[in-house]
C-alpha cells in the first residue's frame, strides 16, 4: 500500500487537517502490514522525494511529528483513527447534558494538536497542551498556530506548574485521546494531574480496551480511588468504539471515558 504527500491524492488528507499548514510535497508512505504486529510496533516506510527510503516506527512520534502532515496522512487518513473526534464529542456531549458550558481544557499528549482542533471546533477553548517530547509542541506551533496559548513538554509534568495553570487559566477540562497507559502518560501521572482540576472539571480520555490492555482497569481504579474523598469523580460516559485499524487491517476498539468531579 503507498500514498502520496503530494497533489490530488492526499484529498482526504487535506480535509482532515483543516487548518494545518499543507503536507510536505513529494513524499509517500507505504504501511508495514504484517499481521500480529503490537501497535507499539507498527512501522512505515518513508520515501523521500529523493528516492531515498526511511523505516518509522509509527511510536515514534518525535519523528512523525517532524515531518508536516505526515501523521495525519498514517494515523488520522490511512488507520481512520477516530480518538480525537471520538473524545472531544463524548466530552461535549456530558457537559451539554449538565447544561455546562465554556470549557476551558488541557489537552494531554497533544501531539500537533490534531484533539485541540476537534474540542475547538465544537466550542471548547483550548488553552494548553502538553506532550512528552519537543517536537510535538514545535509542531502543534507549525500545523496550527495559536491553538495552544500553552505547551509543556516533559514524560513527568511538573504537577505545581500545572496546578498553577489550571488555576490561573481557570481551566476545567483534562483531555488525552490515546495518550494515557502502556508507553504513554502513566496512571499515577494522570491521577497527580487531575487531582490539580477543580469540582466541575470534566476529565475526558480514550483508553486501549484489547484484551491484553488494562489501561482501563487503571483508570478506572484511579476514579474509584476518589470515592471516599471530597470530591469524588463519577463516571458520566463510558463507551466503546473503533479507535483506529491497525496497519495490517484489524480493527483496534478503545474505551471513551468522560467523569466529572463531583
Ligand atoms: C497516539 S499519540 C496521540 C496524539 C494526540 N492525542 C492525537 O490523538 O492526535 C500519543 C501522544 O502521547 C504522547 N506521550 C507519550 N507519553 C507521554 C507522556 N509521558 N507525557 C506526555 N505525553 C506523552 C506522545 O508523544 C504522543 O504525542
Amino acid at each position: 500500500m503507498s500514498a502520496t504527500g503530494s497533489g490530488a491524492r492526499v484529498t482526504g488528507m487535506m480535509a482532515a487537517m483543516a487548518t494545518a499548514r499543507e503536507p510536505a510535497a513529494g513524499w509517500t508512505v507505504e504501511l508495514d502490514t504484517t499481521p500480529g504486529r503490537r501497535q507499539a510496533q507498527e512501522e512505515f516506510l518513508l520515501r523521500h522525494p529523493d528516492g531515498e527510503t526511511e523505516r518509522i516506527t509509527l511510536h515514534d512520534y518525535a519523528r512523525v511529528y517532524s515531518v508536516p502532515g505526515l501523521y495525519e496522512d498514517v494515523v488520522q487518513r490511512r488507520l481512520e483513527c477516530a480518538s480525537p473526534a471520538t473524545v472531544a464529542e463524548a466530552l461535549v456531549e456530558a457537559a451539554g447534558e449538565h447544561g455546562v458550558e465554556g470549557l476551558r481544557a488541557f489537552d494531554l499528549g497533544a501531539g500537533n494538536g490534531v484533539v485541540g482542533e476537534e474540542l475547538r471546533d465544537r466550542g471548547v477553548t483550548v488553552v494548553a497542551g502538553a506532550d512528552g517530547v519537543p517536537e510535538a509542541r514545535e509542531a502543534a506551533h507549525r500545523d496550527r498556530p495559536g491553538l495552544y496559548a500553552h505547551y509543556l513538554v516533559g514524560e513527568r509534568l511538573d504537577v505545581e506548574e500545572v496546578t498553577r495553570l489550571v488555576r490561573d487559566e481557570e481551566l476545567t477540562a483534562l483531555v488525552a485521546a490515546g495518550a494515557v497507559g502502556a508507553g504513554h502518560v502513566p496512571v499515577d501521572a494522570l491521577a497527580q494531574l487531575w487531582d490539580a482540576f477543580p469540582p466541575g472539571s470534566y476529565l475526558a480520555l480514550t483508553l486501549a480496551a484489547g484484551e491484553q490492555d488494562h489501561d482501563v482497569t487503571d483508570v478506572e481504579g484511579m476514579l474509584a480511588a476518589t470515592a471516599d474523598t471530597a470530591h469524588p469523580s463519577r463516571t458520566v460516559v463510558r463507551r466503546r468504539f473503533r479507535h483506529r485499524v491497525s496497519m495490517a487491517g484489524t480493527e483496534l476498539f478503545y474505551l471513551v471515558l468522560v467523569a466529572v468531579k463531583e
